[in-house]
This record gives C-alpha cells, structure tokens and sequence, in this order.
C-alpha cells in the first residue's frame, strides 16, 4: 500500500465517524475517542489481515472502502461528500458476493446507532437483534445487528454504481501481512 492510499481511507473514516457522532448524538468524548482509536493512519493499518478490504474507486480516487471477516461486514465507509450516489450499494453487494462465494448462507453487520437503518433495508437486510455495545469508546450504546439470508449461488457480477468506477482490493499490506 502506497502511503497516500492509507491516508485517504483514514480520512474517509475519520470524516465517517464525524457525521455519525452528528447523526447518532455521541457525546464529544465518544467522538474524540473514535477519532483517536479508530480513525489514525496505523489504525486502519492494524485492521487485521484476515480482512477481505476493498476500496471504491471514482473519478477523484478512492471515495470508499470496506473490510469483510467471515461473513461479517466489519467496516463500510463512504466518503460523506459521495453518500447517495449508490458506492456503499456497490462495495456492499461486493461483499455480499465474497461471502456467497465463501459458502456462507447469511451476512451480518453491526452498526452503533440507526441512522443507518434505511441503507440496510434497501440492501435487503433485517435488523433481528439490539444489544448494548460491550467495549470501547461506544460501550452501553445500542448496537444493531443486521442478517440478509444470501442465495446459494452468487448473482451475476454487480453492475458499477454510477458514481463509482471501480470496486478493487485495498492494496496494502496490514501488520500481519508483511
Ligand atoms: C451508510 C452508507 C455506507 C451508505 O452509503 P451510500 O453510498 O451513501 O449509499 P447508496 O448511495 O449506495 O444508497 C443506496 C440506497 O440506500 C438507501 N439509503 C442510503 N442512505 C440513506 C439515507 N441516509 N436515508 C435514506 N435512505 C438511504 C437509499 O434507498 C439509497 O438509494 P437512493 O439514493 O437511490 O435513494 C454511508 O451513508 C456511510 O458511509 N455512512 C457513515 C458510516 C456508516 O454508517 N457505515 C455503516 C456502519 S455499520
């Protein structure tokens, strides 16, 4: 990974987790804390390497990015200048097909707060469960876990959303991969 390409996706989280704190209503500490644990250059390095991480790519750039473990969907990130042009669509039915294509029957993602919500209903997901976030700098607030029931074979390969050229592999190496 080229330096420039880990500070952009810092940047997309840190500006991601700036209009959640907005919408979600976490308080300034919570804010401050997700900034500095979540959002740093070597954070998104240490995200582990067992992550399938993929970028979204558009004219500007990379203005997305996503991490998959299992058949979870650990990490899924627009950057706020590009919401709404369908890029979370496309990284999300990307991998959506990761995970079809790993075996898996479901997908599943946790998500602190509900703003959220109305993306992971048109992705088809339902919301089965809200717990209390046992750690970190969101610990007690609700997290919501999303279930989408996956077809056995992958459907066709998605078509590009139209803000977004490319759906590639985030090309670096995390700790673990070096
Ligand atoms: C949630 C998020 C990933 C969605 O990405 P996006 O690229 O803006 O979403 P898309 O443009 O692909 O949206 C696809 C459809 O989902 C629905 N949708 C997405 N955001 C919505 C919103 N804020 N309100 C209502 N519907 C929404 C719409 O139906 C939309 O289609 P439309 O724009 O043609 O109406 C993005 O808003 C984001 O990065 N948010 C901050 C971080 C976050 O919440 N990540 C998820 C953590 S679990």
């Amino acid at each position: 990974m080229i330096e420039s390409d880990l500070t952009i996706v810092s940047n997309i989280v840190s500006g991601g987790h700036a209009f959640l704190s907005k919408c979600e209503g976490y308080s300034q500490d919570q804010a401050k804390r997700l900034q500095s644990e979540c959002c740093s250059v070597s954070s998104i390095q240490s995200w582990p390497s067992r992550w399938r991480r993929l970028v979204a790519e558009s004219d500007v750039g990379v203005v997305g990015v996503t991490a998959v473990d299992g058949n979870e969907i650990v990490e899924l990130w627009i950057e706020t200048s590009h919401h709404r042009k369908g890029i979370g669509a496309a990284l999300f039915r990307k991998a959506e097909q990761i995970v079809t294509e790993a075996g898996f029957r479901d997908l599943t993602v946790h998500c602190a707060g509900s703003s959220m919500q109305p993306f992971y209903e048109t992705m088809h997901c339902v919301l089965v469960d809200v717990q209390p976030c046992p750690n970190g700098p969101l610990a007690g607030w609700p997290v919501a876990l999303y279930r989408k029931e996956l077809e056995a074979q992958p459907s066709d390969a998605p078509a590009p959303a139209a803000g977004c050229r490319t759906v590639g592999v985030l090309g670096f190496a995390a700790a673990g991969d070096r």
